[in-house]
């Protein structure tokens, strides 16, 4: 099987109403989509990631009024978060109804859910009667496609179609939130900035980046790898003694680094735009990937806003 790329909705939703796997652009990464209440569906979404079973997937659907379709009570805040923020990239876990079914959430009693801001997405997604379970469309634990190309180069022989809707432009996953103990939750940080979720809720429960809890694999220290290691630097010095500059891959924040030829050095915003910078940061990785080099030196970006995001995707990709 190779996948074909295109724009056209008709054909992804006839598969995805036969049960087959869609690759389906969405503002925050390509996702690898099913029916989310058809096991059978779900599980072939497993296969294709070579995803281990306990990690569990995210419900896709057009509009929050359908939510009462597969999931129990939203907690008045995280109602709060999704009338604010949907479509866009917020992540609510809640409880399931009994409709989802336990591959989904790897046996999980609750459910995440968004609704994304992808045009091509929801009306995808407007037209088919089920939710889609999408986990991020790349293989597990390496860096997550922006690209309908990025799904193609890896994914591509696994599915029948990848739909094409241009760069994610937000290029994070998700922020997911829960509720436990009546308090917010940030279960991962990404597209939707702890800052702005604080503003509505007031002060949130953070998990800690360095965090191995199996509920939420985007948290494990190593995810988000790239194939040649990265470390994390504000001194290129000290790597450099070790390996020649032509070895050495750089990803830097708005500058280039002096010491080290600029054909392996990417800059994720000149104009130092976290915005823009997040949109940049998975490409980026993927282009370094593909060189010829022997280590990759990230720079960390401002913590703030979205750099507390893409700073936490840099310290999971170094971490090894
Ligand atoms: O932006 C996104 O969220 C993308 C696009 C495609 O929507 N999706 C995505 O899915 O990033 P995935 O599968 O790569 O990450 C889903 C994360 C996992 O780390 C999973 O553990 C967590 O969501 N998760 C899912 N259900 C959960 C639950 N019931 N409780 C806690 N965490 C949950
Ligand atoms: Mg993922």
């Amino acid at each position: 099987m190779i996948a074909s790329i295109s724009q056209d909705v008709d054909e992804a939703i006839s598969l995805l109403q036969q049960g087959e796997l869609v690759a389906i652009p969405t503002e925050t990464v390509y996702g690898l989509a099913a029916n989310g209440l058809d096991a059978t569906a779900v599980a072939k979404i497993f296969a294709a990631k070579a995803r281990p079973s306990f990690d569990p997937l995210i419900l896709h659907t057009s509009h929050a009024d359908r939510l009462s379709d597969f999931v129990l009570d939203v907690p008045a805040p995280l109602r709060l978060l999704a009338e604010q923020y949907w479509p866009g990239p917020l992540t609510i876990v809640v409880e399931k109804q009994s409709i989802v079914p336990d591959i989904t959430t790897s046996g999980l009693p609750t459910v995440a859910v968004r609704v994304p801001a992808h045009p091509l997405a929801l009306s995808v997604l407007e037209r088919l009667d089920f939710p889609l379970a999408a986990p991020s469309a790349n293989p597990f634990g390496y860096v997550s496609p922006t690209t309908a190309r990025h799904v193609a180069d890896q994914l591509g022989d696994q599915i029948s179609m990848i739909l094409d809707g241009g760069p994610s432009t937000v290029g994070l996953e998700s922020t997911i939130v829960s509720w436990q103990e009546d308090k917010v939750h940030i279960v991962r940080k990404g597209g939707l900035p702890v800052e702005t979720i604080e503003s509505i809720v007031g002060p949130v429960i953070l998990a800690d980046h360095s965090s191995s809890n199996p509920l939420a694999p985007g948290m494990l220290a190593s995810h988000y790898a790239t194939r040649t290691r990265i470390v994390l630097s504000t001194s290129i010095d000290s790597v450099l003694e070790r390996h020649p500059p032509d070895r050495v891959g750089v990803l830097r924040f708005s500058a280039y680094e002096p010491t080290v030829p600029t054909a392996h050095q990417i800059v994720l915003s000149r104009s130092a735009d976290l915005t823009e910078a997040a949109s940049r940061l998975f490409a980026a990785m993927r282009s370094l990937d593909a060189l010829d080099i022997d280590v990759i030196v990230a720079e960390l970006v401002p913590d703030r806003g979205l750099g507390r995001a893409i700073n936490d995707k840099l310290r999971r990709a170094s971490a090894l």
